[in-house]
Parts: C-alpha cells; structure tokens; sequence
C-alpha cells in the first residue's frame, strides 16, 4: 500500500496570512496536523475594507511566520513534506503573488514539488475532508467575496450551477450593518439585532427569485434597506433600536429565502444525475448564519439529501484547505514548476460564462 503524503498548504489570497500541513492517505481520507491562520482585520479598519497593497505587504511579512508555526504545531520539518501546495489563485493579485513567491522559494531550496491550487477549489473540497463526501457533491459557496453553487465531480471537475450577479451575500451583510451603523464584520452584527427583530415589517425585495436558474443578486436588496432607513429617518429623524432589529431580520430573511429557494433549483439538477449519495455542503463565512443554515438544511431534509456544514474556522479562509487540494492533485500525479503564475481571476468551471458579480474582495470567478 503507497504510504500517506504530507502537504504543506500556504494561503494568502485576500487578508488571512495561512499555513497548514495536512496528512493525506490513499483513499483520499485527509488529516490536518496544524492550521496557522494570521488575520489582518487590525491593519485595514480605518480603510473600511481590505486595502490590496497593505494586504499584500502583511503576507509578505507573516508568511515565513505562519510556515514555522504551522510546522512547529505539526511537530514536522520541512524534510519530512512531499509537497508545497499553494493558492495561485483567484484573488488580490499581490497577495496570491506573495504566497506564490514563498512557496516557489521553498519549493526551490528543498526540491519538494510546488502544486498550484484554486482558492474556490479548495473552499468546495472543504466538505470532503471534514466530512467524508462522495464525489459528486453539491456546494454552496458563500461568503464576503464569493456565492456559487458547484457540484464537485472531482478534485478536478467543478460544474458551477449558478451564482451571484452582483453582490456576495457576505458583501451585502457589511453593507447593511454599515448603513445602519453596526460595527464590523457586518454578518455576526446583523444576526445578533436580528434576534429581536421582526422580518415582516419591511416588505424588502427578494431578486430573481422569478426566475427558474441558480443566479442571484444581493445589491438591490441592500438597496431597498437603505431606502427603508432613509424613509424612517425623514418620518422621525433618526432609527429606533426596534427598526434597526426590524430592518436586520428583513434583511436576513430575504437572503435566507433566496439562498433557500435557489438551493431548492440547484439541489433539484444536482438528484437529476441521480447521485448515489446525495450530498450537499456550504462552505464561507455566511454560513455561520443560523437562519440560512437553518434555511439549507430544510431544503436539504425535504429532499432526502445529507447536509453538511465544516467546522467554521474551515468555512473561512484557511490553509488546510489548500494543502488538501493541493494533496488530492499530488495523490494524481500533477505537478507545476517554478513557473506557475499567479492569477487574479480563475473560474473553477471554464465552460461556463463569466459571472457580472465581482465581490467585496475583487474579481473572484
Ligand atoms: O469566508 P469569509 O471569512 O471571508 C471571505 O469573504 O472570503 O467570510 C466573511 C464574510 C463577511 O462578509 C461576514 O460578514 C460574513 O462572512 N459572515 C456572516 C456571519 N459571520 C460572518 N454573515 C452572516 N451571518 C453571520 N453570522
Ligand atoms: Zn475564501
């Protein structure tokens, strides 16, 4: 029997500085020894998002950091990996190059092979290392920068089903909480006014939900709340703490029904090839929510599909899933060299039209 690979994973793709090393056995079966993540949040909160070059110039500076930790807590050396897996792709171009660069240079110095991986591919093959799923699989992607549905063939074959036009959901999240003057990362702020809000009050739009297809779009949703807020205020002057938690939870449902309903159209293609173990798994910092997770669990359950939803700590942006990417290529035989590029822009599925939507974070697929 061929014995386990050992993957070093670097991410650096949007504002977390990651490593990770990840053991990987034959059958695919993956274990993750360490996963090192350095946020940045601290460096751009004055910028009201995340600034690229500073972003970039971070990574630089935390990544041999992050390596030696992520090392360190595996209680490994570098002579004990058989491969350097990396993001190269898609994201804020200087901070994909920078992780680039490091593992070219590691790469170089040690003689392990460099693999090259797709940020999204890594968020989609989340669900099979934390959960065992068989090929193939449904994925709902969604987080600040990015919403898709996938079904994951392979580590390799990606069919995206639809996503959004505009905004991210995540995007649309931090939007919301700024217009209503909720501290940042707007998801957790708007969730928890929610609590005590009622989601009938504001008769707030939920776009496209006409249409027979997995597209969406979040930007005139954020649209309507901040005519909903100006509408109050020109009656009374200011919000009420009862309207900013009436206008969270609108806002919440409305987004919970459209990931709803859409997930209900995708799930439905996804059992028409008649998988024989129908799953479906989210991955991105959205799906903390409870109200949409609660949302796609209904859906799953009324039709028969197992849901899953990773640990949150790998929902978000992290480096293990990365290196397990990067292991299922290495299992295969596929390698790059010391001429992989970075690249701003990688769709996970080529055949498909580019999507309008960009993100909070930049072009993304
Ligand atoms: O996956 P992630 O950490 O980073 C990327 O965007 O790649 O996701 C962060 C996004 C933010 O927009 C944040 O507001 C949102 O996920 N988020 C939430 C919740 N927690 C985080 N959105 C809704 N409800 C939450 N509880
Ligand atoms: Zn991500």
């Amino acid at each position: 029997m061929a014995k386990d690979v050992i993957i070093l994973g670097l991410e650096s793709s949007c504002d977390d500085t990651a490593a990770a090393v990840v053991r990987l056995r034959n059958d695919q079966r993956g274990e993750i020894l360490s996963s090192v993540v350095a946020g940045q949040s601290d460096l751009h909160a004055d910028f009201g998002g995340v600034v690229p070059e500073i972003a970039a110039r971070a990574h630089t500076e935390k990544l041999d950091g992050c390596v030696d930790a992520a090392l360190t807590q595996a209680k490994l050396s570098l002579s004990d990996l058989d491969a350097i897996a990396v993001t190269a792709g898609p994201g804020l171009i200087g901070g994909v190059l920078s992780g680039v660069m490091c593992a070219k240079g590691l790469s170089a110095a040690t003689g392990l092979p460099l693999i090259g991986v797709n940020h999204l591919a890594g968020h989609a093959l989340t669900a099979r290392l934390t959960d065992g799923l068989d090929y193939p699989y449904l994925t709902l992607l969604v987080s600040g920068g990015h919403c898709q549905f996938l079904i994951v063939r392979s580590a390799s074959a990606f069919v995206r089903l639809g996503g959004t036009i505009d905004d991210a959901p995540g995007e649309a999240f931090d939007k919301t909480a700024r217009l209503l003057g909720l501290p940042q990362p707007g998801g957790p702020s708007v969730e928890r006014e929610a609590q005590s809000g009622d989601p009938a009050r504001f008769a707030l739009p939920r776009p496209l939900l006409d249409r027979d297809d997995c597209n969406m779009s979040f930007s005139g949703l954020k649209t309507a709340v901040l005519r909903a807020r100006d509408g109050l205020v020109a009656q009374k002057q200011g919000l009420t703490r009862q309207d900013r938690a009436d206008l969270c939870a609108g806002f919440q449902a409305a987004v919970s029904d459209v990931l709803g309903a859409k997930a209900r159209i995708a799930l439905a293609r996804y059992l028409s090839e008649a998988p024989a173990a129908p799953s479906f798994a989210v991955a991105g910092g959205v799906a903390a929510n409870q109200t949409i997770r609660a949302a796609l669990e209904t859906v799953s359950s009324d039709l028969g599909v197992r849901f899953a939803a990773p640990p949150l700590q790998l929902c978000t942006d992290n480096a293990a899933m990365i290196a397990y990417a990067g292991g299922l290529r290495f299992l295969t035989g596929d390698r790059d060299d010391l001429t992989l590029s970075a690249r701003p822009r990688w769709p996970l599925d080529q055949s498909q039209p580019a999507l309008l939507g960009s993100g909070r974070k930049g072009a993304k697929a």
